[in-house]
């Protein structure tokens, strides 16, 4: 752990405005959620019992024998013998009810294009695609890659893959053509779901090619599905290639949804450790349903005919739960948003806001960030009179952005829902509810049911205002089941640091009031504008260069994004750091990982901190380019 985290007390670093309750007019008194110290106390009292009134609200086809089986911890399993369908849950049973013809989704690109579908028109193309996966041998457990921009395709195929058993793995289309690749290799995925392109500030992005870069090299990919989105001239492999809109076209618009097993894996997710290889996270049918759907509509006050949006991207898991499926589930309209939003104008997002009337607006605290660049003028010139709560989450939100986006976009009116939680957690964890008093830049308390601590090394929990470990203590049933073929990664990552307990891999501190305040990662994982990228990743994509022996990645603090990288990179005898060398190897890095790997500064360098077994000490790096103390430097060679 850093020393400065362990040494003084943290509420210090709060400005007097964030050690106060933010006033109690930004609570919603007739939101249907219930008081909110009364319910964590109720719930604390017995958080199983708290899970298992929630599961109600989940459609089953048959109900559970057992709530939780624990005889092999930390392999948990939920919902023990229940049968269910996160699809079915997300729209067979609105098509029964009052909600078949309400707007499932309403989507916008870019250029001003929308599409809309009922949940009766939806269910019909989720079918018709269920049934075409089917008819190509797509069975229960296969894996089917999606690698999409956000528009209404990727929301059907990934339904389309739940409702037949087959789990999808989203790789997020900001990924390049290596890291794609490395995802379907190790999910051995039959058949890759894409587009012929995406746009982004007017320029097309060419998905197709990328795609074709990363498939010649793997041998499971029997098809690839292309959905026509905005016409870019793509090359097509007769054998291999087949356009969504053939694939689909005379399929049946019924298709029978598989009975799974509470437990049976409905997808799996990619995300960043501490290694240059992504950890496969399994997700299971029931719990997940259960968590996602009881989360959205506590933590969103979901109603009836609510409009949701939420301004992530579907590849993370951010778009999984709050903008696929746990809106869906929930029975409100769900916005789709595919680009940037500052094109044409500024205030391209208020717009949308406006247009569609949208009463929950859920984003990222870099986003706020760069909408304030801005200026408070493009908000002002939109009344939003829709919006009723704000959600931010990816990242910590300092409180100057809280306040911006409290006073300009909620006009003083809407709660900030401050969500803190993981691609492995499924589902919000620390967050407040519309009806908790407000602190600016604080999680507020753990979820109902959720048990949180903030401990030592040895597990101890460490007084109020000191910083340390971030674990949770109970089981919670969205939980991550294990790491796709490696659970000795599972239990390794998660279960080894503090017995019994899930480690999160974040520093935090508890306020007195017992207020959470998540400080960032403990891990070699970044956060670039909320993105999570591991340092290992960036460096084995740098040491792909011929010219460097061995590189070392930190992230270096960056006032839009968070958190950008630095880089220290040895090179070959003789090679000379040029400022072209600099541009090659960034190049080199958004070729093998993307965009989002946002590279501050390259210094070339002839020797790294390593410790006594050769790992480079990230840690002495960091401490060293931010001028903090070394910390223990025993093993340091
Ligand atoms: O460090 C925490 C940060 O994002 C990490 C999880 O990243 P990912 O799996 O990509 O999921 C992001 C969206 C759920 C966490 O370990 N994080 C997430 N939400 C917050 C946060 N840090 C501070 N405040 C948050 N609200």
């Amino acid at each position: 752990m850093p020393k400065q985290i362990k040494q003084r007390d943290l509420t210090e670093v709060l400005s007097s405005e964030q050690k106060k309750y933010f006033p109690s007019k930004t609570i919603i008194k007739n939101a249907n959620v219930p008081d909110y110290e009364k319910t964590l106390k109720k719930a604390a009292r017995n958080p199983e019992k708290f899970w298992e009134e929630a599961a109600q609200d989940v459609h089953w086809f048959k109900k559970w024998d057992k709530l939780i089986d624990k005889s092999k911890k930390p392999f948990y399993k939920w919902f023990v013998g229940g049968k269910c369908n996160l699809a079915y849950n997300a729209l067979d049973r609105h098509i029964e009810g009052e909600n078949k013809n309400k707007l499932a989704i309403i989507w916008e690109d870019e250029t001003g294009k929308t599409k809309k579908y009922t949940y009766f028109e939806l269910y019909e193309e989720v079918n018709k695609m269920a049934n075409a996966l089917r008819g190509i041998g797509i069975k229960k457990g296969d894996r089917v890659a999606i690698y999409m921009p956000n528009i209404p395709e990727i929301a059907i195929s990934m339904l389309a893959c739940a409702k037949i058993g087959a789990m999808h793995s989203v790789v997020y289309a900001g990924f390049s053509s290596g890291a794609l690749e490395g995802r379907i290799k190790d999910a051995r995925a039959k058949i890759l779901i894409t587009a012929d392109g995406s746009f982004r500030r007017g320029k097309i992005i060419d998905l197709k090619k990328i795609v074709d870069g990363a498939v010649k090299n793997c041998k499971t990919i029997k098809k690839v599905i292309v959905a026509k989105n905005n016409g870019a001239k793509i090359k097509f492999n007769k054998r291999r290639d087949i356009w969504f809109h053939d694939f689909v076209k005379g399929q049946s618009t019924e298709a029978k949804t598989a009975q799974m097993n509470a437990e049976d894996p409905a997808f799996v997710l990619y995300t960043s450790g501490t290694t240059s290889k992504p950890k496969g996270i399994i997700h299971v049918h029931g719990g997940y349903a259960v968590g996602v759907l009881r989360t959205i509509k506590w933590v969103f006050d979901l109603k009836g005919d609510e409009i949701f949006w939420c301004t992530a991207d579907p590849g993370w898991i951010t778009g999984h739960s709050y903008i696929i499926y746990g809106p869906l589930m929930a029975g409100v309209t769900t916005v789709m948003y595919e680009g940037v939003p500052d094109v044409p104008t500024p205030d391209r997002i208020w717009k949308v806001v406006e247009k569609y009337k949208v009463n929950v607006l859920y984003t990222a605290p870099t986003l706020i960030r760069a909408m304030m660049r801005y200026g408070a003028k493009w908000p002002r010139k939109h009344k939003m009179k829709s919006l009723r709560i704000l959600g931010s989450v990816g990242e910590p939100i300092n409180p100057e952005a809280w306040k911006w986006f409290y006073n300009h976009v909620g006009k003083r009116r809407c709660p900030i829902m401050d969500t803190w939680w993981q691609t492995e957690t499924g589902m919000n964890m620390i967050t407040p509810l519309p009806s908790a008093p407000l602190k600016a830049g604080s999680a507020c308390k753990p979820f109902p049911g959720i048990i949180a601590d903030v401990v030592d090394k040895k597990g101890k929990r460490v007084p109020a205002g000191k910083g340390g470990y971030l674990i949770i203590k109970n089981q919670w049933p969205s939980m991550i089941r294990t790491i796709f073929n490696n659970p000795k990664r599972y239990l390794k990552t998660y279960w080894s640091q503090v017995k019994g307990a899930y480690f999160a891999g974040d520093v935090a501190f508890r306020d007195k009031d017992g207020y959470f305040w998540i400080q960032g990662r403990t891990d070699d994982v970044l956060k670039i504008a909320g993105h999570r990228i591991g340092t290992a990743e960036v460096e084995s994509a740098f040491v792909a260069h011929k010219a460097v022996v061995e590189a070392g990645a930190i992230g270096v603090p960056d006032e839009l994004r968070g958190e950008v990288i630095k880089a220290f990179i040895i090179l070959k005898k003789g090679i000379k750091g040029t400022e072209k060398l600099q541009k090659d190897l960034k190049m080199i890095v958004r070729k093998n990982l993307g965009p989002i790997a946002v590279i501050k500064e390259i210094e070339f360098v002839e020797k790294l901190p390593k410790t006594r077994s050769g790992k480079i000490m990230r840690r002495v790096l960091k401490a060293k380019e931010l001028g903090l103390p070394l910390g223990d430097t025993s093993s340091l060679v």
